[in-house]
């Protein structure tokens, strides 16, 4: 075809503003998969596979020209890659950090796939990932992992490394995967390896926080051995952020400048869907996942949508004071959502969520009782007041709650009444403790919490405890077993795992007992 001359001017201009976009045809010398490999939100047909290239992790831009990468997948049914079932090509772009997000489809459900990135020469390590059970189908057992709360200077991740040998179906991550601050430099923990740079404000910031914790080795083993269910809490953005609103009184125009930075670092550092990509107001972050007929998960989202913390003292500044009853946590659209996706055909309903919900009396992590309780379902009655109808009117017998938030293993019963916490009992709430954060923890007694006297005092509380791990969801049709797995130690890398501690319910009763 020959080009009159406008067709071709048309076409040096558009081929203008290619050459000024960012180009191909660059090659990598070093080895970009520096920051592992990961699978997340496995559907019966298929999951999110993730990847970032970063060949100089650490370093402005972490070692990447401005230009675009074409990085290959492959999905095998083995692990050596000798019947691939799916290949293709994904755009590492520097607008998103080089970060990959490839969704797989038209897989066959219920069954371990594996996968990898190539690039340049290139070969990421393979990862393990299954997809779901078909809707509808009998599932005889289900594992999930719980973790979250992995403060980097506060310890190791240890944990992880026990995580990625348990042959899990998936993790659900309540969130705290960065923490964007020094906590060790206010508290008594020792700080056990540094943050690199300041605080994150900015998106270049966030990515490096970011990438600095995608490098432990723990972390990665875990993120290769099976799907994340990932959400986040407050420590992706900054501590105890509330909407639009952070602890600091910062004009909420701005600081949504600075959620956003956060939220996109996190989209690409995460395993997640094309559907929890960042928009201008907001992330869509809240979702549900389902297991056959026995397991359906709500992953929730206790920040983006929570009015103020209430005000612990009337000196306070920055909170909501307009009373206790005022606010909620869930924000109406995701209260009604929930409703509507609580399901008594399902086996199981989890509500997988990050800040505690039953009623909880007892200092924790030093922050205090009242701080605690502000940023907790305690600071927000009236949400709770309306999961518990929604548990009921639903008639859910089955609801499990899976939290993270306050460095504590916590099990205990949310009743429908606050003010009756031994009656009429609703659910069960299994509260994990942290991968790292507060250090190495102790059984009995941490910064003026005592677990014995907590257990004594709250008639809905049956366990506490203040060492570190993550706990292990076994699900079958008939019942619920909860392991609370223990890492000794996090203050150097040889921390032992053992059993802490493990609960059952039958399937009708929402109340698990010790086991
Ligand atoms: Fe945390």
């Amino acid at each position: 075809m020959r080009l009159d001359r406008r067709q071709w001017m048309t076409g040096a201009i558009g081929f203008a503003a290619f050459a000024s976009a960012p180009a191909f045809a660059q090659t990598l010398r070093n080895y970009p998969f520096t920051l592992g490999v990961a699978s997340g939100d496995p559907f019966p047909d298929g999951f999110v596979l993730w990847t970032r290239l970063a060949t100089r992790p650490m370093e402005p831009g972490h070692g990447m020209p401005q230009a675009i990468f074409t990085v290959k997948y492959q999905v095998a049914t083995d692990e050596r890659f000798t019947h691939i079932v799916q290949q293709g090509e994904a755009m590492a772009t520097p607008e998103m950090g080089h970060a990959v997000h490839v969704e797989i489809n038209g897989l066959l459900p219920a069954r371990p796939y594996f996968y990898r990135f190539l690039v340049d020469g290139h070969a990421s390590r393979t990862g393990m990932v299954r997809t779901a059970p078909l809707a509808g189908k009998d599932v005889a057992a289900l594992r999930i992992g719980v973790a979250g709360c992995q403060n980097y200077e506060h310890g190791y991740f240890t944990a992880y490394k026990y995580m990625a040998a348990e042959n899990l179906d998936a993790i659900f991550h309540y969130g705290d995967y960065i923490y964007e601050g020094r906590q060790g430099r206010k508290t008594d923990i020792p700080t056990i390896r540094d943050h690199i740079g300041p605080e994150p404000e900015t998106l270049a910031q966030y990515r490096m926080r970011h990438t600095q914790y995608r490098l432990d080795p723990d972390l990665q083993a875990a993120h290769a051995a099976c799907a994340f269910l990932m959400t986040y809490d407050d420590h992706e953005v900054d501590n105890n952020w509330a909407g639009k609103i952070d602890e600091n009184g910062t004009d909420p125009e701005k600081f949504v400048l600075r959620r956003f930075a956060a939220m996109q670092a996190w989209y690409e550092n995460m395993p997640v869907r094309a559907a929890q990509l960042p928009q201008a107001d907001g992330i869509q972050m809240f979702r549900r996942l389902d297991y056959g007929s026995l397991l359906r998960i709500h992953l929730m989202d206790t920040r983006q949508y929570r009015d103020d913390q209430f005000c612990t003292s009337e000196a306070k500044e920055h909170c909501r004071k307009e009373g206790l009853d005022s606010g909620l946590l869930l924000g109406n659209r995701q209260h009604q959502w929930l409703h509507d996706g609580l399901d008594n055909r399902f086996g199981w309903n989890l509500i997988a969520q990050q800040v505690v919900v039953m009623p909880y009396n007892g200092r924790t992590n030093g922050a205090g009782e009242n701080e605690i309780a502000a940023d907790s379902w305690m600071g927000y009655p009236e949400s709770r007041r309306r999961l518990v109808s929604a548990i009921q009117a639903k008639q859910i017998s089955n609801a499990v709650i899976a939290t993270g938030d306050v460095h504590q293993n916590i099990v205990g019963y949310l009743p429908a009444n606050d003010q009756e916490p031994d009656r009429n009992q609703v659910a069960t709430e299994f509260v994990c403790t942290s991968i790292s954060s507060l250090g190495d923890g102790r059984d009995i007694k941490v910064r003026g919490a005592d677990f014995r006297k907590i257990i004594a005092g709250n008639p809905n509380v049956l366990f506490a405890n203040g060492q570190r791990g993550y706990q292990v969801f076994s699900i079958s049709p008939t019942e619920w077993r909860t392991d609370i797995m223990k890492v000794d130690k996090v203050s150097d890398q040889t921390g032992k795992l053992s059993r802490l501690a493990g609960f059952t319910m039958e399937r009708g009763s929402p109340l698990a007992i010790p086991s």
